[in-house]
């Protein structure tokens, strides 16, 4: 009887332990629900779009940057264009409307979020990063810096949609927790 109490415990605990590992993996995925994201966009997507004027020029938009990455380069790429808006795009552009603003602060903290999560994955070797990650990413910087700074900020964030639908797709079917 007592023995079996034991196995018991034992399976108990194997099946947590198992459990906590499942959950540790799919952690890079399940902090990517962005639909509360793409929502706040919606709201300010067109007053955002209006204001830039260099519609013959694209920053995420073009075909060998984001639709060329494999699904093994996906969580790299996310982690460097979430820091791209972070470190970059939020930093550079400058809201004088209120109600705009703080639509745009509550994308950046999402974005901060998420980025955080994925450099955990990338310390636990979850989130490895290759060259074809860095070349894209490396490209996206490049169409940025061809911009004066403030047309490139305003242009990188009527993109977000590029890129939310892009994380999207990627992420599909891991955003449930
Ligand atoms: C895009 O248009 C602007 C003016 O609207 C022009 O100054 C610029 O050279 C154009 N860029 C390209 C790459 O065609
Ligand atoms: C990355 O870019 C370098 C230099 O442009 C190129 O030689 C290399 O083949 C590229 N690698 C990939 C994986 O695209």
């Amino acid at each position: 009887m007592k023995a079996q109490r034991v196995s018991l415990w034992l399976v108990a605990a194997m099946v947590f332990l198992w459990s906590v590992r499942a959950r540790g993996l799919r952690r890079c995925l399940i902090s990517m629900d962005i639909h509360p994201v793409e929502e706040t966009f919606q709201e300010i997507k067109k007053t955002i779009q209006a204001k830039d004027t260099f519609q013959n020029v694209t920053i995420l938009s073009t075909s060998e940057t984001l639709h060329s990455i494999k699904p093994s380069d996906v969580c790299c790429m996310t982690k460097n264009l979430l820091a791209f808006y972070v470190d970059r795009v939020f930093k550079d552009h400058q809201e004088l409307n209120p109600q705009i603003l703080r639509k745009i602060s509550s994308i950046a903290n999402s974005f901060l979020y998420m980025h955080k999560a994925l450099q955990r994955c990338q310390a636990q070797r979850q989130c490895h990063c290759r060259e074809a990650a860095t070349n894209a990413t490396r490209i996206i910087h490049d169409n940025y810096d061809q911009l004066e700074v403030r047309s490139a900020a305003i242009k990188s964030l009527g993109e977000l949609d590029v890129l939310l639908a892009w994380i999207d797709k990627n992420h599909q079917g891991t955003l449930v927790a």
